[in-house]
């Protein structure tokens, strides 16, 4: 497994949008293999510091021997940047000069074919877990979710037009046998799938996608953590966000709205009662997508949207 590696996806202009300076302190919450953050490191020299979050062991594992260069400027912990604020009160900071999102798996995560994240693997076993620890995986959704339930989470964050029929299919096949490898769920799904449609990707590819948002709860809070996080900025201090599908950008993109309204008082009101300020400032009116030469070697980077917004 150890040869598997992440190619960091839109690098440059990530580490750009960052503004990083060489005392700054940053925060990573999605380290996977520490392309993101070397260069935070790298580039921070000599006396930026980061603290960065990941869910998985070994990722958090690889991190630390990958960035030893770095020692005593960096803190790894393994938790969900979700818990953004605690993690920053155990640590005693108050504000970032700068914040990195990278969401969703990393190729070693994808690729490691035990993992279950892949439906290219028929013998995987459906897991999909980043955290090795938590109790939900693909296996206990797709046997012991209702059927309505796994029509809505098909339908919500796979955006899975056939998802009624894949739930009933699942349903019905788990009467007779429990459901436990990505193949026999790759079977299932080529069933309920219309042969004329199975032409858009990968016919598993929506529903794997949301199985793995359902399994590591990918969607649940990102508002509430990216409003923390814009708020959690020294002024000029940046927040930028990689996303790779279009329910977790818009999302961040309404987060950054929110982050950078003004005043919503009726006009006619002499002063503001409200209270709302505006606090970031846009940096991408429009996301910033990965370049040709990108794309060609890195296919990650297809579905890749960059949104960066500075704090004022
Ligand atoms: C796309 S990879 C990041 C790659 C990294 N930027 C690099 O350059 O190597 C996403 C990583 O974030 C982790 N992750 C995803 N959601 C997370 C969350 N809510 N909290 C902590 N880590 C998370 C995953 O386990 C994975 O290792």
């Amino acid at each position: 497994m150890d040869n598997l590696v992440h190619i960091p996806v839109m690098l440059e202009s990530c580490i750009e949008g960052l503004k990083l300076k060489d005392n700054g302190i940053y925060f990573d919450g999605t380290l996977g293999g520490g392309g993101h953050s070397y260069e935070i490191l790298k580039r921070s020299s000599p006396n930026g510091k980061l603290v960065a979050t990941d869910l998985d062991d070994y990722a958090i594992e690889r991190a630390t021997e990958r960035l030893k260069e770095f020692n005593g400027r960096f803190t790894f912990v393994k938790d969900n940047f979700k818990n953004f604020s605690k993690i920053k009160e155990e640590l005693n900071i108050e504000k970032f000069d700068g914040i990195i999102l990278d969401l969703g798996v990393s190729s070693f995560q994808l690729d490691d074919r035990k993992r279950g994240f892949s439906y290219l693997d028929g013998n995987a076993r459906l897991d999909m877990r980043m955290n090795k620890d938590a109790k939900l995986d693909a296996e206990k959704i797709v046997n012991e979710y209702s059927e309505s339930e796994l029509k809505k989470i098909f339908n919500e964050y796979g955006e899975e037009r056939f998802s009624g029929i894949i739930a009933r299919n699942i349903v019905n096949n788990r009467k007779i046998n429990r459901i436990t490898t990505v193949g026999q769920l790759n079977e299932i799904i080529l069933k309920s799938i219309p042969k004329k449609f199975q032409h858009d990707g990968h016919p598993s590819k929506r529903t794997f996608q949301a199985l793995r948002i359902e399994v590591n709860g990918e969607l649940n809070g990102l508002y509430e953590t990216v409003l923390d996080m814009g708020r959690s900025l020294n002024k000029g201090g940046r927040i930028v966000i990689l996303t790779f599908h279009s329910l977790e950008d818009r999302i961040v993109k309404k987060a950054f709205k929110e982050l950078e309204t003004d005043c919503i008082c009726d006009k006619s009101l002499p002063i503001c009662v409200c209270g709302k300020k505006k606090e970031i400032e846009i940096i991408t009116k429009h996301p910033i997508i990965a370049s040709e030469e990108e794309t060609a070697i890195n296919s990650r980077s297809k579905s890749a949207k960059l949104r960066i917004a500075e704090k004022i």
